[in-house]
């Protein structure tokens, strides 16, 4: 891993790093609250999948789609809160680029030049967005389904047949966004690790490695939060996330 770190780096990929490995600086780019929603949003979106696709009726009852319908909407709902008062490289504020500098981004990219970025770079910020809008979008569709079985969506009652019909349309349709953007989002990053960007290791572990002297994208962050105001920060979205977790568990 290491001589790999050492041979190939960021825009100037097939460029030697001199000095070797002990040229690398180490910075954490990811804290613990994104590594544990991403991991727990793979693992969500498997059972989505599994529990509609190919478990679905008796064997599978609905129920357990909705229940990690429900733990999704909840990863989601972090997430956004997390974006907007939590830390570091996790903000919207940090990763979330004008469409002028994405273009840029993206034309760099295309041509192999572009910079390395501490965080998220503004076409992956833009993915994020993206993603969660489209999480969203499943998760609250689906609460006004029925599989005209055994289950009923807590909100079906709600609204009239025919919008809790056009909305059965929406969760059916969605869906098919999703899986393309998670396929665009993988391909991503398989050209990030051709180039010698190993964006996965980051997200398992946090840490990115750069040469001593390479000046990184959206690495001078401001001064991070104080300790309480993270704490209070975190407290709040994973209590947040909780409630609407525990409306799920709450199902017939
Ligand atoms: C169900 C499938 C997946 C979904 C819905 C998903 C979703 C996401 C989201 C929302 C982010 C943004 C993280 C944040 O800022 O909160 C992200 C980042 C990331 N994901 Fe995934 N992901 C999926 C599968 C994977 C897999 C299988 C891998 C590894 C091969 C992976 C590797 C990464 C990496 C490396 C990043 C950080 C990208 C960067 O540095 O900008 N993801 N993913
Ligand atoms: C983001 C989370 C969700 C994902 C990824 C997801 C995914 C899916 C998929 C792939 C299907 C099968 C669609 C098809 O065959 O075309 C499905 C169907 C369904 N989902 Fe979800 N779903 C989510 C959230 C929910 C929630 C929260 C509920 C209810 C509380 C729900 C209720 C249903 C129902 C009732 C069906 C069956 C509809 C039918 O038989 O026509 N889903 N979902």
């Amino acid at each position: 891993m290491s001589s790999n770190l050492s041979r190939k780096s960021s825009s100037d990929t097939l460029l030697p790093v001199e000095g070797g490995p002990s040229s690398l600086r180490s910075v954490e780019v990811w804290g613990l609250a994104i590594r544990l929603f991403h991991l727990l949003l793979i693992l969500a979106i498997i059972g989505m999948w599994y529990t509609a696709e190919v478990g679905a009726g008796l064997d599978f009852p609905m129920v357990w789609h909705a229940r990690l319908g429900y733990c999704v909407i909840g990863l989601v709902v972090f997430r956004v809160i997390w974006g907007l008062v939590g830390t570091g490289n996790a903000r919207f504020s940090r990763f979330l680029a004008s469409p002028r500098t994405t273009w840029r981004y993206a034309g760099d990219f295309l041509a192999g030049r572009a910079p390395r970025h501490a965080g998220h770079n503004p076409l992956g910020g833009w993915m994020t967005l993206a993603m969660l809008l489209v999480l969203a979008i499943q998760g609250s569709s689906g609460l006004f389904l029925t599989d005209d079985l055994l289950f009923e969506g807590p909100l079906h009652d709600r609204v009239s047949a025919s919008v809790a019909e056009g909305l059965a349309w929406v969760h059916h349709t969605n869906i098919t966004l999703l899986w393309g953007l998670i396929a665009l989002h993988l391909m991503a990053i398989v050209w990030h690790g051709l180039r010698g960007e190993w964006l996965i290791w980051a997200m398992v572990h946090g840490r990115k490695h750069f040469r001593r002297n390479q000046s990184v994208a959206g690495e001078n962050a401001p001064a991070p939060p104080s300790r309480p105001r993270k704490w209070l920060a975190l407290g709040l979205a994973i209590g947040i996330a909780i409630v609407v977790i525990w409306q799920g568990a709450q199902l017939p």
